[in-house]
Order: C-alpha cells, then sequence, then structure tokens
C-alpha cells in the first residue's frame, strides 16, 4: 500500500507536493469515488485511480536478473510440489519478476529473470535461434564419432537437432567433461542430445545465454544486468545483430578473429586430438 500523493507522484503527476494539491482540488478518485483528503492509501495492481477522470498508473520499473541458480530448485514461480523454487533465491528484490526460459530442477548456472515480456518473448522463441551454452559431465568415455554426431545433430523425439558446437574440455572422476552449444530450447535437450548417444549427463551447467556470460558469479547469487547487456538482449529479434555474433562479440575468441581484416584472418580450423580434445592452434 502507498499514500495516494506517492502513487501520482511515481505516476509523474506531479511533485508529492503538488499531487497533494491535486487530490485537495477534488481532481483525484480511487476505484470510483473522489478522494479530496489526505492518508488514503492505494495498492498498485488493485485499486484503480484517476485524474480528472483518466487513469493513472505509474510506469513500471524493468527489472534485469542474472541468477547462478543451483541443482534442486525449480525455475517456476511456484510448486504444487513445494520444493524450493527460483524464486526462494531472489527474494530480496521487491519487484514481481519470473524467469526467462528454464532450467531443469538438476541443472545449474545461467538463468535470466526479468519483467519485461517484450523481452522474455524474444529470447525463448526459436525464431531467434538464441544460442545456449552448457558445460555437460557425462559418463565414460568419449569418442570422436559422438562428438561429431553432437555436432551434427541427434535425433531427439522424432527430430533432429541443430547443428550444435561441441568441444571436450576434459576427464573427470564422472566421466568426460564437455562444453555444447546449442540453438534451441528443447525440453532437456543436452541431456537428451547425450542420451541419444548412449551417455548419460551426471552434470549440467550452463554458461552462457544470449551473449551473456555467468562469469564468477556464486552459485545461488543473482546480480543486475548492466545498461550495456540490457541492450544487447534487446537487440534480439530485430535483425540488427545475431544472438550468435552478439555471444562472439562479447567474449569470444572468434570475435576477435572475425574483427581482423579478411587476409589476416587464420584459415586454420581448430584441430582436435585423437579424444576430440581441442587444440590451441600455437
Ligand atoms: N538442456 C537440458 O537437458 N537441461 C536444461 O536444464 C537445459 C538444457
Amino acid at each position: 500500500m502507498v499514500r495516494l500523493q506517492k502513487y501520482l507522484a511515481d505516476c509523474g503527476v506531479a511533485s508529492r507536493r503538488g499531487s497533494e494539491e491535486i487530490i485537495k482540488s477534488g481532481r483525484v478518485a480511487v476505484n470510483g469515488e473522489t478522494v479530496a483528503e489526505m492518508g488514503v492509501k492505494v495498492e498498485e495492481d488493485r485499486d484503480v485511480v484517476t485524474v480528472d477522470g483518466e487513469e493513472v498508473r505509474p510506469a513500471r520499473k524493468l527489472v534485469y536478473i542474472m541468477l547462478n541458480k543451483p541443482a534442486g530448485f525449480v525455475t517456476t514461480v511456484s510448486d504444487d510440489k513445494e520444493r524450493d523454487t527460483v524464486m526462494d533465491l531472489v527474494s530480496d528484490i521487491p519487484d514481481r519478476i519470473y524467469p526467462v526460459g528454464r532450467l531443469d530442477y538438476e541443472t545449474e548456472g545461467l538463468l535470466l529473470l526479468t519483467n519485461d515480456g517484450d523481452l522474455t518473448y524474444r529470447i525463448t522463441h526459436p525464431k531467434n535461434n538464441v544460442e545456449k551454452t552448457y558445460i555437460a559431465e557425462v559418463t565414460g568415455k568419449i569418442d570422436m564419432q559422438t562428438i561429431t554426431r553432437l555436432r551434427n545433430g541427434v535425433v531427439v523425439d522424432g527430430r533432429r537437432t541443430a547443428p550444435a558446437e561441441v568441444s571436450v574440455l576434459g576427464a573427470t572422476q564422472l566421466g568426460t567433461k564437455i562444453e555444447i552449444t546449442i540453438h534451441e530450447g528443447r525440453n532437456r535437450q543436452v541431456r537428451k542430445m547425450f542420451e541419444a548417444t548412449g551417455c548419460i549427463v551426471k552434470r549440467l551447467k550452463r554458461t552462457r545465454e544470449a551473449g551473456l556470460a555467468l562469469g564468477h558469479l556464486p552459485l545461488g547469487k543473482w546480480r543486475r544486468l548492466s545498461e550495456s547487456e540490457v541492450n544487447m538482449l534487446k537487440k534480439i529479434g530485430t535483425g540488427k545483430v545475431s544472438s550468435r555474433e552478439k555471444s562472439h562479440d562479447m567474449y569470444g575468441e572468434k570475435a576477435a578473429k572475425r574483427r581482423r581484416p579478411a587476409q589476416a584472418r587464420p584459415k586454420k580450423k581448430p584441430r582436435y586430438s585423437g579424444n576430440g580434445i581441442k587444440k590451441t592452434h600455437r
């Protein structure tokens, strides 16, 4: 609940002092009843406030958050099974935000939350092919043939996945650590892609999405996106920059290579050792 004069000021009607004068002059109504005295409080999403018969509403503050989601949280606003939700991790944010897309219950990593419906639509719409990078720890050793299959696309739920970028980062106690970048957002896609090749994902973490990188954000913590990060996201779907270019422009080695004049650009493709581990050129 907020005092009426503050509500009017938040709507840009006048300053708080000026709004008091407007109230006193009998020009303001709450839910159809004229209010001409001070002390009335209103609730933003429930009460209808008018000035001279015209409804006024405060400009909504748009909020953009990046969370490092731990495993064991559902990516929903509420859960009928009473499991912990990602909203529990951002409860200190007063604004009504919601997750952009989904990460599985067991998946960790980069999750965006916002109250900007337009941006949510653009990031999640399949037509925009927004790039997402994951680090997967999978059982067993992965051979070059499996890497090639994942890169070219495997059949998941009766449909072949789009080409992906895949590289082996190394061996772990659980098996093999692999980085995979996909341009789709199908349900449990990464897990199902590995399953299609006979591998089980033991741990999955999203490290990048739409050109944003998780960086060193601690597990379970959130941060606000910078203005330039938000501006970059707002270009998605406008045809100005593709999400693929954005990602590389901000963080990737590939971008540095692309910015060089054409004749100076190295022609070599990345080399892979027998076990598919990426080797540097020099
Ligand atoms: N792919 C998955 O399998 N799980 C996720 O949470 C995200 C992508």
